[in-house]
Order: structure tokens, then sequence, then C-alpha cells
């Protein structure tokens, strides 16, 4: 999809969507087509009693007196309780709606009034914003483009250009530069969360990860020789029964340099729980819904769509995102309930459950991440528990930490962006409850808050590094859409965590001029291929 914006005029041809505020209140350009219709917008508003609710939508068909072949209109509410977010909403409705006819190519045209406290340029990048979530789609699979629209099926698809009429063309595109980097970092952590589980292990994902380095990405892949001389007990034995090797995938952007290139601050660290698929191991699930594990990955993606992100607007902050890649399967060498393993921390945790199998693979990631880079602080994000479904829907992240600033400033990020978080609790209590008889600790509690002892396990491996645990199981991935969010997959916690670290933790103004992102990028092509995997799995995969 092709998007541009130029100062906002009515066009002469093609598709106009224009802004109807509450009562059907039009802007000074929706007034003037009213005029050039001859009255016939707003006859057309009071025959249809179409009143400008938010996220509402109409279409009035080729009218007559402006060469226009639609005329769509898009209810935005109270203009004084418009926000970015619901302008994204009613321009992903609108979008939706251009795709009814033939020919999808049209000029938005979200007019300010009275009250709106968004700027005209903001108005545009956030309508172009809402309709590019809109576009995704995720039909890699579908070998049949059966074309709707006749022959121009295809070119419907791939084509379709959308204009935003805007105040300053130079203001808005550098405005949608930005966004447009946190719409390829949704759509990265979607494909990744949609993609199959026998398409999608854990070195496919790696391999997704090193196509960052193109954007001066630092990506490393540690395999399992390496992780098990790092002593990564934890992590291993939940990837013990798969035939894929788990990964550890870990990304550097160092987008806060001195003059002398070197990084001018610690990074700030995420986290990713990588499950490629969940089968519960040998404490198995059952069949009823298992086809959802294949998203037990959406931490990962988060982070991994975070990283994009932000190499791609060139943040100018230090952060490294480290996902544990892992498949909890079933089979004779899988681990068993009951084992005990012995994490990277030195800790000994007792296996009572593999399917508690994340909070595994998170305590070596983090303690490894906290080591290694002596990060600000750690946020993890993970399809941890299915009690945290129970308790906050499909309409909160759950939300534990140990730093009220951390809880403050992803609350406020998650409210602006429409992924929001609610805090729970931790306690010396619950904590009691996940001591073991045998070892240092047990994988899981008792019956009773799951999600919160879940939380208690991971704060073990924090090393007293301020962290925050974004709970996203109910998330990552959707059961019914919403106006921005029509794939499955959602890509839950990259705008959330853009918007966190732009809003927290980033030096403001233009870079010094940099020459990393290029140089990076040739760097990381010239180094060799990595060690060429294990033959045995490699044979074994073959079969
Ligand atoms: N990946 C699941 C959690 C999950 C469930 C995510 C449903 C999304 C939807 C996790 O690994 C898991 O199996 N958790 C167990 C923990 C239990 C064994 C203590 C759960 O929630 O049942
Ligand atoms: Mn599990
Ligand atoms: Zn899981």
């Amino acid at each position: 999809m092709e998007i541009s914006f130029k100062t906002a005029s009515l066009p002469k041809s093609g598709i106009a969507v224009l802004s109807v505020y509450k009562g059907g209140a039009l802007g000074a350009l929706g007034r003037q087509l009213d005029k050039d219709l001859g009255g016939a917008l707003t006859r057309a508003l009071k025959a249809k009693n179409f009143k400008g609710g938010a996220g509402k939508v109409m279409e009035v068909l080729a009218p007559a007196g402006a060469g226009l072949d639609r005329v769509v209109v898009a209810g935005l509410g109270d203009p004084r309780k418009v926000t970015a977010v619901s302008v994204e909403d009613a321009a992903a409705n609108a979008f939706a709606s251009l795709s009814t006819g033939l020919g999808r190519d049209a000029t938005f045209l979200f007019e300010r009034v009275a009250g709106v406290k968004l700027g005209a340029n903001e108005l545009a990048v956030h309508a172009a914003f809402g309709a590019t979530l809109r576009s995704y789609k995720f039909d890699k699979y579908k070998t049949k483009k059966l074309p709707k629209n006749g022959k121009t099926g295809k070119k419907d698809k791939e084509g379709t250009a959308l204009t935003f009429g805007c105040a300053s063309k130079p203001t808005a595109d550098r405005l949608w530069a930005r966004l447009s980097a946190v719409a390829d970092g949704v759509f990265l952590a979607r494909d990744l969360v949609n993609e199959p589980a026998n398409h999608l292990h854990p070195e496919e994902f790696a391999r997704r990860c090193k196509a960052l380095s193109k954007l001066g990405v630092k990506v490393q892949v540690l395999g399992e020789e390496q992780m098990r001389k790092l002593g990564m007990g934890a992590l291993l034995g939940v990837g013990q029964g798969s035939e894929f090797e788990s990964q550890l995938a870990i990304m550097q952007w160092t987008g806060d340099t001195d003059s002398a290139g070197k990084p001018a601050s610690d990074p700030l660290a995420f986290i990713g729980k990588g499950l490629c698929f969940d089968a519960g191991g040998i404490s198995i699930k059952p069949a009823g819904g298992m086809e959802d594990m294949k998203g037990d990955m959406g931490g990962a993606a988060a982070v991994t769509g975070l990283m994009h992100t932000l190499a791609k607007r060139n943040a100018r902050v230090n952060v490294v995102g480290v996902v544990a890649l892992s498949e909890n399967m079933l089979g004779t060498g899988a681990q068993r309930p009951g084992d005990v393993v012995t994490s990277m921390s030195g800790q000994t945790i007792a296996v009572l459950n593999t399917d508690a199998e994340g909070r595994l693979v998170l305590s070596d990631a983090m303690w490894y991440t906290q080591q290694k880079f002596k990060p600000r602080f750690m946020v993890d994000l993970a399809t941890l528990t299915g009690a945290i479904i129970i308790g906050l829907g499909h309409e909160h992240a759950g939300l534990f930490t140990n730093s009220d600033e951390l809880a403050k400033g992803l609350t406020a990020a998650g409210e602006a962006v429409d992924e929001a978080v609610w805090r729970l609790p931790l306690n010396d209590a619950y904590d009691k409850l996940i001591d073991s008889k045998i070892a240092d600790m047990q994988n899981i509690g008792g019956r009773g808050a799951g999600s919160i002892t879940a939380a208690q396990f991971l704060q073990r491996f924090t090393n007293g590094v301020p962290w925050a645990h974004l709970d996203i199981a109910g998330m990552a991935w959707r059961p019914s859409p919403k106006p921005t969010v029509h794939s499955w997959g959602t890509g839950y916690g990259v705008k959330l965590l853009d918007r966190f670290i732009s809003d927290g933790y980033e030096k403001r103004g233009r870079a010094p001029a940099r020459k990393t992102a290029k140089k990076m990028a040739k760097k990381t092509a010239k180094r060799k291929a990595p060690k060429r995997k294990a033959a045995k799995k490699a044979a074994k995969r073959r079969r």
C-alpha cells in the first residue's frame, strides 16, 4: 500500500474519505464538497440518520456534481474526545469499507473542527496509521487469490494508494516516518505470531532476527552448545523433547552514542518468551485449542518487532532485545515432571509441570541479560499463563513489577496507544508458594494466583535489577477483531514499548550524524556465517 501526504484539498476523482463529527458536523472542505454536490452530502447524512458517532462509516455512491466515485464519511464523534487512537480506529473502519468496491485509491480528509486537540498533521498521520494497521493480511498460505473485484483483484491488494490531506507536507512526512516504522514492527510481530510452527521453528525465528542486521541491529544467536556452556539448564530442559534446537537470539540497537561512536548510556533490556510451539510437554495440553500454541512466541515477536521499529526510526536510545526460542514437545528425550534442573543463576528448579515452561526459558534469558548487559532495567513479555486470561480477558496485559516507575511508564504508554496493562501484586506470601521440598524452587504454585506465582518465579532471576513482567497470554492473539487488528496475531507490545521508550528514555532532537546503520550493516554482512548446527540434529531433521 502506498501512503502519501498532501496539503488538504478536495480530490477531483476517485474516493474521498471525509471526517464527520458528532451531530453530523463537517469541516471546511466537507462543507465545500457538500456545496459542490448541491447539498447531497448533508441530505444523505440525514437520510441515513448518520450522526458522526466515533468509528461509524457511511458511503455515498457516485454523487453527481464533483466527479467522485464515492464519498465515504468517517465518524469521529465528540471533537473534544478525539484521540490518536479514536482517529486510527475511524480511519481503519473507513479503509475497510473501501474494499467493498472496485478500486480503492482514496483521499482521506480528516479535518480539524473546534474542540479537537490533535493538530491537522497529527490527524492525518494517525489516520494513515489506522488504515495501514487495518490493511495487514496474512495470506501467504492461500494459493488461490480469488479477486473479489474481477480483473483488478491483484492490483487492488498491492497497489492501493492512499493520500492524506494535511496542513504541512514536510511535517506530516516527518511524523509518518516514525509511525510507519511502528507499523512495520507491528507487522513483523504479527507475521511471527501468525506463522505456523512447522514453518517457524526456533532456528527460523532466529534467522528472522538476524535479518534485522540490515537495519543496523547487531544480532547474535546462541545455539544449544553455547547455552550448555553457559549453564542454561532451565532453558535447555524445555527444548529437550523437540527435534529442533533451542536458540537464544540477542539483538542490540545502539542509537545513543558519544562522539567516538561508543554507547553513551546503559541499555534498556527487553526479553521475550519464544515458544514456537507449546504442546505442554509430558504434562500435555488438551487437544482443543492446542493449535493456538503456535502463538506462544508472542513475547519474542513483540521484542523482535520493537527492535525493528527502533532501528527503522533511528531511535536515540540503547536497547538490547533477547528472545528465548524453544519448542515444548513430547518424546523420549523430553523432560519429565519431577526432574530437577540447574539454571544459569545456579538456582535449582523442580519441574513439577512441564507445561509451566515459559518461566523456565525466561529464567535463563533474564539471568543472562542482566549479567551480560547490566541493563538499566529489564522488561519481559510472555504468553505466560492461562490464568491471566481468566482474570483480565483480552483487554489488559498483566503487569508485575518491582518498580513503581516502570509501572507508571508502562501504564501511561499502554493507555496512549490502546495496548493497556493492569498491575497485579507481588509479595513474599506469594513467593513462598513456589518453594520446593527438594530444590530451590518449583515451577508451579498451587491452584490459586497462577499468574502471580509465575511472576514470583521470574522475580527470583532479576538479581535485584528493576524489572517488569507483562503477561500477554490474552493479548498476543485475538479471538475477535478490533478496528486496527483484523489478524489473529495482534503484534501486541510493539506500539506499547515503542511509546514507553520514546516517552521515558529517549534523547530528544535529531541524532548526531551517524554512520552506524549503514556501516554496521556492511560489517555484519561481511561476518562469517554462524557455525553449522550439530550434525546429529540436522540428520534427525531430515528424516
Ligand atoms: N503458554 C501457556 C499459557 C497460555 C495459555 C497462553 C493459554 C495463552 C493461552 C503456558 O506455557 C502454560 O501452559 N501455562 C500453564 C501454567 C500451569 C501449568 C501452571 C497454564 O496456564 O495452564
Ligand atoms: Mn505451557
Ligand atoms: Zn507456554
